[in-house]
């Protein structure tokens, strides 16, 4: 058995464990209760470091900033849950995900989260958007949004990173996503195909 799949064979049931309590959470919908809770839960998950390591997650060998890999992902697409594995110039610019709530913990390295806002009662792809404040996502730490949360992702430190990344629904049923050029005031679709490579590890 190859330590890839020992593993999957060895994080399927933690995983499993943890996405079944969250969803008992976030099936109400994501409300700042919701959130907490679900974010709680996906901490205590993201402290297993045993189960999710750069062995089984490894870094691009490209110049790509990062690599995702699906852990999880309900039948009807929901649930979603992501190792990405990103190299130290990982620097994502304002977007949102969607039409999906979505929670980022830290395994590995740690990233700041700058966070944003549309003008009120502007719909996705809106600008200009507003700085709301940054958090800094380490292990032991997460950061939870709301389906119209936009965040700037950047890796600090000059090392790698590995999160886990959970989200209403996988990047493929998110909807349209948007980036936004802060100082433009413009924004622009956010392709799939601009994610970087994404591999099925479950
Ligand atoms: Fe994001």
């Amino acid at each position: 058995m190859n330590a890839t799949r020992n593993g999957r064979d060895r994080r399927r049931r933690p995983v499993a464990d943890a996405i079944a309590d969250i969803r008992a959470v976030m099936d109400a919908g994501p409300s700042l209760e919701t959130l907490a809770r679900g974010k709680a839960r996906l901490i205590e998950l993201a402290k297993r470091r045993e189960l999710f390591t750069f062995e089984d997650f490894p870094l691009p060998d490209d110049d790509a900033m990062e690599r995702s890999y699906l852990i999880h992902e309900d039948a009807d697409g929901g649930y979603a849950l992501y190792v990405n594995s990103g190299a130290p110039h990982q620097h994502y610019a304002p977007h949102d995900h969607g039409t999906a709530w979505a929670i980022v913990a830290g395994v590995e390295g740690r990233e700041r989260h700058r966070f944003y806002a549309r003008p009120p009662g502007a719909g996705p792809g809106a600008g200009p958007i507003v700085a709301k404040g940054e958090a800094i996502v380490a292990p032991g730490g997460a950061v939870a949004m709301r389906p119209d949360g936009i965040h700037a992702v950047d890796a600090m430190d000059g090392k790698p990173l590995l999160h886990l990344h959970l989200y209403a629904s996988g990047f493929a049923r998110q909807g349209e996503r948007w980036k936004y050029d802060p100082d433009k005031g413009v924004a622009a679709p956010f392709l799939l195909d601009e994610l970087g490579s994404i591999a099925d590890a479950r």
